[in-house]
Formats: structure tokens, sequence, C-alpha cells
């Protein structure tokens, strides 16, 4: 019986913000004298039914307003680097949503002091390394997120990288050009989110316009056989979350998601959770999902494993005993 908690893996795509549990939700709420637009967690449940990504923002935006002290961001960190390390994750990189934070009244400097505090308590407590990406919402102007990578200029040796979320159709990464080259400019790693309901061109853009090294889901790449060809001769990551695309309406059933065409295209697929307390599972579960649903085999299983930390931004060493690992995993 295959153990996929027992696998070691890196998880690449997961928005911090949206490992926020509804129980957290209320719990937060009660303490910080947060008013919500929901009475119980059956009723946020209930609310989990999404048609759209912007659906599903909707809900993510309303919830993270429990959010406001440095306390707050530590123990959600804390509480998601847990729960993944019990799914095998032995390396995480975090997207965060500074902007969506900033905008309520809380200070950038509260939102990654409380991240990093998580980050430091669970590399001291379990062994796990991880670090932080910040979004920018393009949803936004981006003069807005060119201002927010400079409100944290002083203190990017604190962030691995940047990355572009929030609603994608009708905002191509072409808009972000400027805000991706001061990024580089300061050493960050940059990423993107593309192809999820956004067209190939998006991909195209993250890519040549952006330079950015992995892209964010990317599932819509495969209508593109060129960009196939491309993603695959330079080898570029594409973070992809099955749950996600299911629960967004990106594919209609797992059985159709095309995750098994992604790898047989010799594409460096890699599989995370995206958000999820809102999507019905953590790491692992993506993992059994296109398992049962898919017949990714045990190799492709850990295939998919060791691609994640081959795409990760670990140092070389450190990705190279976690490999050795993975090949040890005995399915
Ligand atoms: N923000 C949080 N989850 C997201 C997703 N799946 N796509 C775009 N932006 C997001
Ligand atoms: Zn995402």
């Amino acid at each position: 019986m295959t153990n996929i908690n027992l696998l070691p893996k890196a998880e690449l795509h997961i928005h911090i913000e949206g490992s926020l549990e509804p129980e957290m939700v209320f719990a937060l709420a009660a303490k910080n004298g947060v008013e919500l637009p929901f009475a119980t967690v059956d009723e946020l449940k209930g609310l989990q039914a999404f048609t759209d990504l912007q659906s599903f923002l909707d809900l993510y935006y309303a919830c993270m307003s429990v959010l406001l002290t440095e306390d707050d961001f530590a123990d959600l960190a804390s509480a998601y680097l847990h729960r993944a390390w019990a799914q095998g994750v032995r390396h995480a990189e975090l997207f965060f949503d500074p902007q969506a934070h900033t905008s309520r009244g809380v200070d950038v400097d509260t939102v990654i002091n409380g991240l990093q505090r998580g980050l430091t308590e669970a590399r001291e407590s379990l062994g796990m390394s991880g670090g932080l990406i910040l979004c920018f919402l393009r949803h936004l102007p981006a003069e807005e997120a060119m201002a927010t990578l400079e409100s944290v200029a002083h203190r990017s040796g604190d962030l691995l990288g940047v990355g572009l979320d929030s609603s994608e159709n009708g905002f191509p990464p072409s808009l972000f050009v400027d805000v991706f080259e001061r990024a580089r400019e300061l050493g960050l790693h940059c990423v993107a989110h593309a192809g999820e309901e956004g067209p190939p061109a998006y991909v195209w853009e993250a890519l040549d316009l952006l330079k950015v090294e992995r892209i964010d889901h990317g599932v819509r790449s495969l209508e593109d056989p060129e960009l196939v060809e491309r993603l695959k001769r330079d080898r570029v990551p594409l973070t992809v979350c099955p749950l996600s695309n299911v629960r967004l309406g990106v594919v209609g059933t797992m059985a159709e998601h095309r995750l098994r065409d992604m790898l047989d295209a010799g594409l460096v697929v890699t599989l995370n959770s995206d958000d999820p307390a809102y999507f019905g599972g953590y790491i692992a579960d993506n993992y059994t999902a296109v398992s049962t649903d898919l017949g990714i085999s045990t190799e492709q299983l850990r295939q998919l494993a060791a691609n994640s930390l081959t795409a990760s931004f670990l140092p070389e060493e450190a990705t190279r005993v976690l490999l050795s690992e993975i090949a040890a995993w005995q399915g």
C-alpha cells in the first residue's frame, strides 16, 4: 500500500492565506473583533462551491480580513507547515499577498515578520526548510505592485522571490514588465501564475517579458504545441494544482485532467495544493487524487516529487540530499 505521506517532496505553490481553515477564520474573528459576512463554520463551508477563479477569490479575500497581528500570520504559517510536514513536505515556498493586507491597514512588516516566525519555528522544531514569495495582485495597477516592491526593497534578503496572482483574464503579464525587472535587479527569483484560466499567450508573456523561472498552473499550455516545445526545451517547471483545477472549473472532473499528457509531453510538472483550506485537500491529497483518478503510477509519483525538488529554489546540496531520499522511497 503506497504511503504518499512518506514520499519526501517540496511544495512550490501554496498561497499561505489559502491555508486559512474555516475554524481558524472564526477563532481569529472572535479574537480580533472582526465581523464576518457568514455566521457559522458550516455556512462558510457551504460557500465553497465555486464556479470559477473569481468566485473563489471573493471568498478568499473576505476570509483573510481576520488576519491582523504578527501572531496571526505566525500561527497561520505554523499550522500550514506542520500539516504539510505530516504529508511529506520537506521544503515549502510560501506565496503571500501583501496588498490584500496593506489595503486593510496591516503593515507589510507585520505580515513578513509573522510568516518568518512560522518558518523559523518549523525549521527549529521539524528541520523543515522554506521561504517566502511575495505575490502582486494583478487586478490592481502595476504602480501599486511597484510601490509594494519598493516598500520591501530594503529587506529583499528576507524573500526568495516574487510572483503574480489573483484574477487572470484581462490582466496579462505584460502589464508588470517593469515590476519584474526591478525584482530581478533586487536579486529575487521570479515566478507567475499563467495559463490557469488565461490563454497560452499569457504563458509566453510570462516567459519572454517577465523572464520567470517557473509557471504557476500553466495547464492551458497544452493548447499550444509550440509553447509545449519551448517549456520542454528550457525545462521550465509548471506548478500544477489538480484539486484546485477541479474545484475552480479549469477542468470538469479529475478524470479529465491532462496531467498525464503533460508528463508524456516531457514537461517538468510538479504537484501542489494552491489553497488547501478551500479545495478539499493538502499536497498529499493531490498526489493521491491523481494516483486514484488518473492512474498515475508509483514511478510517476516519484518523478513528480523529484521534479518538485529540482524546480525549487533550495541550494544544490540540500536538493541532492532530498533527491536521494526520494530515490529510497519504498512506494
Ligand atoms: N490566489 C490564490 N489562489 C489563486 C489561484 N488559484 N489563482 C490565482 N490567484 C490566486
Ligand atoms: Zn495559485
